[in-house]
């Protein structure tokens, strides 16, 4: 997954304006970058492999001519992050200029294709096909939208291109197909980019592009969309986004992730001011599914495990909660008509989920969704779909937009519930109270135990590898626990049905081997202290997230973590998880990391 950004300025240059734009898609992608300017009918390139701040330092990415340019920081799918392979993608001619998100399936029999043809090629990457089918079509007498079209129609995969070209020296021509792209409308100003946050310093006001179609952006922030298929021209206003710029920014907190984890008593109202219409629509097709399936990666996953306890225990639905990336492999023979999936991604672009969603449809299940982003491919897909509202969610390793999932999930329960008459009303309200006040004990927790945290992990930081045991659907908050800890401060960890664990995974267990329990006091309580006083046995140091004044178990703990009393098990993950966020959060700070960039990882995987 990369980010791209483009602009063409009333005054000034776009230099600087793009590379702040790259800025803000940093959390996207962030191995190398690179930058294309137009002025007085020359090309300009400055591109290297590197961070933002590092090639900035090294080339001065805001020295640079020109009132129209684009430019891309760069998550390596295909050829290494080299500068060789950085984008700007340019033709033989040098006059075409290309950056790209997504990925070009067809790229190899296009590029032999192509060198057949004369042209040479000087990366290893699947986006540098484009520059060069561009020129093709200028050659042929092509505008440049056309060429553009042209060489869109010849590429399988996804894409969100932005191309300029020194023939045409004041238009930015982009093309979405599955990979997200947004264009900023500003008084005489025009940018696109590959999400909202980007520009939203400079407008509120955002073009959404969707899928198969072609914009052309012009000087004075005029802009026409065409669709790729019958080149028909679309009429579309911008929507004004009720994100502030400050929403973007990290106010005042040191990393994205830790004021998402603060922003999450908001994030959680927000969940409880949701549509009922689309909530009650969900429900429907819940009620009349013949199977359901709760499909997602990541920490949607661990979302979906925890929902499949929520639907169980409230509205006796059984559902099945998939990786995606497992779906197709596991259930794509026996997926059908009667078949309901509840697709779950905060992103709504992640390639995995997407791939499993089309399979489901090219199957004629009902396709249902929850999501974070307005407009994403996800929204467009689904048959039906929630959008939870968490607002822009960047640090790379998910936190608000995993507790609103869950808030999510949980109310969808509940409404099954009471449809069903499964449960007693009694039981209905008591659930339903508590939910309110979810975003109050959310707000406790972080208060009371966040110095509590910040010492356990220095006492733990340089334990070499964790366990996570939790029962019951206490299992799905301990799985997302372990997977915080081992994606921002890269230290081993498993996480076990606490039942399972003395099936095996025991055997790692010597004197002060770090274990996490969850344990709220729910029917899973009892048979939880049996598997502490097991690992206690064999000497491992014990750290337990209870319930406040949980003696009980506080007894048996090296190290204990508490939560407001009185939270049903059904709600237990979304306040549970928290100090497990806090503890991944200071361990990588305890271990010099950057919790905002986590190696290897992208807020969402656009390949698959
Ligand atoms: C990974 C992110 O790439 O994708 C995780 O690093 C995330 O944080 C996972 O949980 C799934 O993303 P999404 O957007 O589909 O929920």
């Amino acid at each position: 997954m990369c980010g791209i950004f483009g602009s063409i300025m009333k005054k000034g240059t776009a230099a600087p304006v793009i590379h702040a734009g790259l800025k803000r898609l940093e959390y996207r992608g962030y191995d190398s970058v690179g930058q294309a300017t137009i002025d007085d009918g020359k090309l300009f390139i400055k591109k290297d492999a590197g961070k933002i701040d590092d090639v900035h330092r090294l080339l001065d990415l805001d020295a640079m001519p020109g009132m129209i340019g684009i430019g891309h920081t760069r998550w390596a799918t295909h050829g290494a992050p080299y500068k060789v392979n950085a984008h700007p993608h340019t033709d033989c001619a040098e006059e075409v200029a290309v950056v790209h998100n997504g990925i070009i399936e067809s790229f190899a029999e296009l590029k032999a294709e192509l060198e057949a043809h004369g042209h040479v090629f000087k990366s290893k990457t699947d986006t540098e096909v484009v520059p060069h089918l561009v020129e093709e079509g200028l050659k042929n007498g092509l505008s440049l939208a056309e060429a553009v079209r042209e060489a869109a129609k010849r590429l399988d995969g996804s894409y969100a291109l932005a191309v300029v070209s020194t023939r045409e020296p004041d238009k930015i021509v982009c093309a979405r197909k599955e990979s997200p792209l947004v264009v900023g409308i500003n008084e005489g100003e025009v940018y696109c980019a590959s999400d909202i946050p980007a520009f939203l310093p400079l407008t509120k006001k955002a073009l959404i592009i969707e899928d198969g179609e072609l914009v052309v952006l012009n000087g004075g922030s005029s802009y026409e969309i065409r669709k790729l298929s019958d080149w028909s021209v679309v009429p579309r206003e911008p929507e004004v986004v009720d994100w502030n710029p400050e929403m973007a920014e990290k106010q005042g907190y040191p990393h994205f992730m830790l004021k998402e984890i603060y922003e999450q008593a908001d994030t959680l109202r927000n969940t409880l001011r949701l549509q009922n219409q689309f909530l009650d629509l969900m429900t429907e097709f819940l009620d009349r599914a013949g199977e359901v399936f709760l499909v997602a990666c990541g920490t949607s996953y661990h979302a979906c495990l925890a929902a499949s306890y929520m639907f169980s225990k409230l509205a006796f639905l059984a559902t099945h909660p998939i990786i995606a990336s497992e779906f197709i492999e596991q259930h794509g023979r026996s997926v059908n008509i009667d078949s309901t999936i509840l697709f779950v991604s905060q992103s709504g672009e992640t390639a995995d989920t997407l791939a499993a969603l089309e399979h489901a449809r090219l199957r004629a299940a009902t396709v249902l969704g929850l999501t974070n982003v307005i407009a994403s491919t996800l929204t467009r897909l689904a048959r039906v779909y929630v959008c939870q509202q968490s607002g822009p969610a960047i640090g790379v390793a998910a936190t608000k937009t995993f507790t609103s999932q869950l808030s999510v999930l949980a109310q969808l329960a509940l409404r099954l519930a009471k449809k069903r008459g499964k449960v007693s009303h009694v039981e209905i309200e008591f659930l339903e109270k508590k939910l309110e006040h979810i975003p109050e004990f959310a707000e406790t927790i972080l208060k009371t135990q966040s110095d509590k945290i910040t010492g356990l992990a220095q006492k733990y930081s340089k334990s070499q590898c964790f366990f996570y045991l939790g029962r019951g659907i206490s299992s799905a908050t301990a799985s997302e626990g372990r997977l915080k800890l081992m994606e921002i401060s890269y230290v081993p960890s498993i996480a076990y049905p606490a039942g399972e664990s003395k099936h095996g995974p025991i055997s790692l267990i010597e004197p002060g081997f770090p274990v996490v329990f969850i344990c709220p006091k729910d029917e899973t309580h009892r048979a939880v202290v049996s598997n502490i006083m097991e690992m206690k046995a064999r000497g491992a140091s014990i750290i337990v997230v209870c319930e406040e004044g949980d003696d009980e178990i506080k007894r048996y703990a090296d190290d204990f973590i508490e939560v407001p009393k009185g939270i049903p098990e059904i709600l237990s993950p979304i306040l549970y998880v928290i100090p497990m966020q806090l503890f991944a959060y200071y361990m990588a700070l305890e271990r010099g990391l950057n919790p905002d960039m986590p190696r290897n990882l992208a807020k969402s995987v656009t390949v698959k």
